[in-house]
């Protein structure tokens, strides 16, 4: 069956968080119960409850077998049962029947594994289910969810953000592996006929777009011209965020500190005054295209040249902005309104030169010039400042679902944000959101479970408003939380949905 394994994760709530549960404990209780043959999903209920509640709605397990206490007050301990019972999702948790159970089975020498088949046993008596998946309820909450991407056929610059087919492959069965059917959707010049076409409830959307500096805003306006809910933010937030140098003017109007700056068009302006070295980069770039040790220059000769070979290059103008000495980190954000923070990561370089970037090539592979720390060896208030710059900066750009945050801390603590990726890479095991996100306890598919969680929530608003429209009723503010509402059945009329095995092979490997 498929059972939710919520926990209170430790080091991404409040540093001082004792009731915390460890990575360790989690992935044992997962692993006994994968080895059952169960479905484990693990879900962190740090953060915003209603994050929680969303993603509980957008992929009901058949079970929650609850391990974490709410954070605050003297009925935090009743927090989440009261909204798995009011979601209608069997449960149990830290209840006297289960304590007694666990330490009668463990004093007579019972293994976890038993004691948890003892425990699903049990829980199975208790709410009328079968230890089977609820088979036959699955296909009701199956949404059609358009996988919308750019895939990489071609090493090099030009599809440098672009996602390989094994990352494509891994997002559609992540999505697959809660019952819904993915439809890809190549994000190329026919996707306005094909997504239209494909009638999908959902988009998942991973496309960086092919050209211009709005194109990761391209699929999300298309969604929004359709009234198509879609996963992370929209397309305004993407473009600004895209345009590194239009995202600096928000964060500074909202307070937040990023490094002085100058956009060059022709590399011939005037300067301002700098505090050199600076570094040089493509304005509206990822990935770190265009960024190496030698984008760190020390004069205004070498910002002329660094900025004239950046704007053939790339056909943009080149942003100059202050080297920020110190140390780098990069900080995953999961939801809406009140986000929450993921572990911190540092990007610590090995045998750093005098200006170490996270540069074009320590992005390519697995090298030795990077390793990353995570949770970073951050004293607790460095920990609370960096959160709440990165939370900051996140309400700033008005992100959604996800972002990852780059920052510096200067050698005097002072932080400053380099840039937000309100569509960070999702590449398993590889990608820097997917690498913290594990050590937050959470394996590829939840994390991509957590991201698509948004767009059902706003589905599920969409289709109460039209439904309070039709009737004349006032639009509910959220829908109510009935369990399963999640998701529709496919109209009858809609095509058969291609399996991702069909996705189109890449060109290159
Ligand atoms: N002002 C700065 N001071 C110090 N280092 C910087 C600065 N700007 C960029 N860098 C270095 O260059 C790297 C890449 O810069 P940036 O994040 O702007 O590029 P990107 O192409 O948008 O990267 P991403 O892969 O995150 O999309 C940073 O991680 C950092 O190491
Ligand atoms: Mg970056």
């Amino acid at each position: 069956m498929r059972i939710a394994l919520t926990f209170s994760a430790r080091g991404t709530g409040p540093a001082e968080d004792p009731d915390a549960d460890t990575t360790a404990a989690v992935e044992l209780f997962a692993a006994a119960f994968a080895k059952l043959g169960h479905d484990v999903e693990r879900i962190d209920i740090t953060g915003s409850p209603a994050r929680v509640i969303a993603r509980l709605e957008a992929t009901p397990p058949d079970l929650v077998v609850n391990l974490a206490e709410g954070a605050r007050g003297r009925t935090r301990d009743a927090l989440f049962p009261a909204i798995f019972e009011e979601l209608g999702l069997p449960f149990v948790g830290a209840d006297t029947a289960t304590l007694c159970l666990f330490a009668e089975k463990l004093a007579r020498g019972a293994s976890l594994e038993d004691t948890l088949r003892t425990l699903v046993k049990a829980a199975c008596k208790r709410f009328g289910l079968t230890e089977k998946s609820d088979a036959a309820r699955r296909p009701k909450k199956a949404l059609r969810v358009g996988l919308t991407f750019n895939m990489k056929r071609e090493a090099g610059d030009d599809e440098a953000e672009f996602d390989s087919p094994k990352t494509i492959a891994a997002i559609a069965s992540a999505i697959e592996s809660y019952g819904h059917i993915v439809v890809p959707l190549e994000a190329d010049a026919d996707l306005p006929m094909s997504l239209a076409g494909a009638h999908p409830d959902v988009v998942f959307n991973v496309a960086e777009g092919r050209r211009g500096r709005g194109r990761e805003a391209q699929v999300p306006a298309l969604c929004e011209m359709l009234g198509i809910p879609y996963t992370g933010s929209d397309p305004t937030t993407l473009a600004i965020c895209l345009d590194k140098s239009l995202a600096k003017q928000i964060l500074r109007a909202a307070g937040i500190d990023t490094a002085n700056w100058q956009l060059l068009t022709t590399g011939r302006e005037k300067l301002r005054s700098f505090r050199f070295p600076v570094i040089v980069k493509p304005n509206a770039e990822g990935t770190s295209k265009g960024i190496t040790g030698a984008s760190v220059v020390s004069d205004e000769a070498g910002i002329r040249a660094a900025a004239r070979v950046l704007i053939d290059r790339y056909g943009q103008p080149a942003l100059v902005e202050e080297y920020i000495r110190g140390r780098e980190f990069t900080v995953g954000l999961l939801g809406d309104k009140r986000p929450r923070v993921l572990p911190i990561m540092e990007v610590v370089f090995v045998d750093p030169a005098e200006h170490p970037v996270y540069g074009f090539e320590e992005k390519q592979s697995d090298t030795p010039r990077v390793r990353f720390e995570c949770p970073a060896n951050v004293t607790p208030a460095e920990q609370r400042r960096i959160e709440k710059c990165v939370r900051d900066t996140f309400t700033a750009l008005d992100c959604r679902d996800v972002a990852r945050i780059d920052l510096r801390m200067a050698e005097d603590g002072g932080l400053f944000v380099i840039e937000a990726n309100p569509l960070p890479g999702l590449a398993p095991n590889f990608s820097d959101l997917c690498v913290i996100a594990q050590h937050a306890g959470m394996d590829h598919k939840a994390l991509i479970g957590e991201i698509l969680a948004g767009a059902v929530k706003r589905a599920q608003q969409g289709r109460a408003s039209a439904a309070a429209a039709l009737t004349g009723a006032a639009a509910p503010a959220a829908p109510p939380p009935t369990p399963g509402s999640a998701s529709v059945p496919p109209p009858a009329n809609k095509p058969a949905a291609p399996s991702p095995s069909v996705l189109p092979p890449p060109l290159k490997a």
